[in-house]
């Protein structure tokens, strides 16, 4: 298995391109499961999420094709053979859920795994469920697979959310397109993927409005056509890089970045003394002198501070001046970045969902593993801010996330290679 050895060094310069995003894109491609015609869309990021969503939709018979280098997705669900999920392909990402909304939709029934992904919780899918059923879904568990109906089609409803599920949110939209009358979705995730997901299905010419709000009304239509969408930026990949120069020092552009996309996340940056500035072409980042203040931190829905930037934050207050709490309150088990960070000589305290952190002056380079998608950026973070060598191994999980992630911060001046592994 390859890892990334990481040697810390001084400030960073220059720029990083952002990508399109991961969990804008795995949301964009199922919804041409809603329609026979093509959907094309572009800037999409070149990441092993998006070859297991594209595996996926090749099994339920979509013609799917990368071109230019990967960052445009042609799709076709002209002739699907198939409306099950399999269990071999779910397993690898939970974002597989997806296909579950726009299958009922569009055939009036479904099979779907229960998926795996990122180990930091149970996840279960009940609110998925829960606002399917209120649209006239019929839906059982049987041997590890939701099985979905809805004989006479889906009608329009209102239902509102427990929790403002992202992926319950998107199911939910996706299946509302095609029902019959109007579904009034209340307590609706405000992410801006939810929000690319509506710009989408509108041009596909779906009746729905509200996005970016907490009530998303959709009016359904009998069909939906071709379209073509360009993916939008990639906030927690630029969330991360933002992070680079925060812990480094230095000054870097984030080409791409918008601030509306990470209003709170550069907030606490600010607090923390870390410059973040608007650019013709993107976001500057700049941290000058001296060690960052410590700033507490609780994740929140859109637009509170995000959980998917909470793993790097951590990595960045562990140098902080002062003690810093950090809360998470959307993943139950999404703190075991912590006790690698303490092997690079971290002081932090993890009690249930809330972590404190005491800053140190420098951390120190150790070998550490990474546990998930975004702890495993964390570490690289810790590694070039560290005196000496880190090796991150099971880097695995980070190809899920960050592409070219080597490139693009050896791009800025930092000493980060990959090494291939037996
Ligand atoms: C999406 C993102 C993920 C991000 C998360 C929260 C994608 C592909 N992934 O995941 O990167 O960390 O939003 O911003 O877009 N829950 C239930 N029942 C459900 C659904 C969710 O209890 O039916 C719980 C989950 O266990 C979790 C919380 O709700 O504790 C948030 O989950 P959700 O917003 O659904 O996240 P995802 O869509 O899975």
């Amino acid at each position: 298995m390859d890892s990334i050895l990481v040697t810390g060094n001084g400030p960073l310069n220059g720029q990083i391109p952002i990508a399109g995003a991961k969990n804008a894109c795995l949301t964009l491609m199922p919804a041409t499961l809603l329609s026979e015609e093509p959907l094309t869309l572009t800037n999409a990021p070149r990441l092993s999420d998006i070859k297991t969503m594209t595996a996926l939709l090749q099994s339920l018979g979509a013609e799917v094709s990368s071109l230019q280098d990967g960052q445009v997705l042609a799709m076709s669900s002209h002739d699907l053979t198939s409306q099950t999920a399999d269990y071999e392909i779910v397993r690898k990402m939970r974002a597989s859920n997806l296909v579950l909304g726009p299958l009922l939709a569009r055939f009036g029934q479904a099979v779907v795994s229960l998926p795996g992904g990122c180990a930091i919780g149970a996840r279960p899918m009940d609110l998925h469920v829960e606002g399917l059923e209120a649209l006239g879904a019929e839906i059982e568990l049987k041997d590890g697979y939701l099985h979905a109906n809805a004989p006479g089609g889906l009608k329009g409803a209102v239902h509102e959310m427990r929790f403002a599920s992202v992926g319950a949110t998107e199911n939910i939209v996706m299946a509302a397109t095609l029902a019959k009358g109007t579904t009034v979705l209340k307590n609706a995730a405000r992410e801006p993927e939810i929000v690319d997901l509506v710009e989408c299905l509108r041009k596909m010419g779906a009746q729905i409005s509200g996005e970016g709000t907490s009530t998303i009304e959709i009016q359904g239509v009998d069909r939906l056509h071709g379209a073509t969408h360009q993916v939008v930026t990639d906030r927690i990949e630029l969330g991360t890089y933002m992070l680079a120069p925060a812990m480094c020092g230095g000054e870097v552009e984030l080409l791409g970045g918008r601030m509306a996309l990470v209003e709170s996340f550069a907030a606490k940056l600010d607090a923390a003394g870390v410059q973040v500035e608007e650019t013709p072409k993107g976001l500057k980042v700049a941290r000058k002198n001296g060690r960052v203040n410590a700033v507490d931190v609780v994740t929140e829905p859109f637009p509170g501070f995000p959980t998917d930037l909470q793993a790097q934050m951590m990595a960045l207050m562990c140098t902080a001046e002062g003690t810093s709490v950090l809360e998470e309150r959307i993943f139950e088990n999404r703190f075991m970045h912590a006790p690698e960070l303490v092997r690079m000589g971290a002081n932090i305290e993890v009690h249930g969902g809330t972590a404190t952190v005491t800053g140190v002056e420098r951390l120190k380079g150790a070998p550490v593993m990474a546990t998930d998608l975004r702890a495993s950026v964390s570490l690289i973070l810790a590694g070039m801010a560290a005196e000496g060598e880190t090796t991150v191994s099971r880097v695995y999980h980070l190809d899920r996330g960050y592409e070219h992630v080597v490139r693009k911060l050896e791009g800025v001046g930092a000493k980060i290679e990959r090494i291939k592994g037996q």
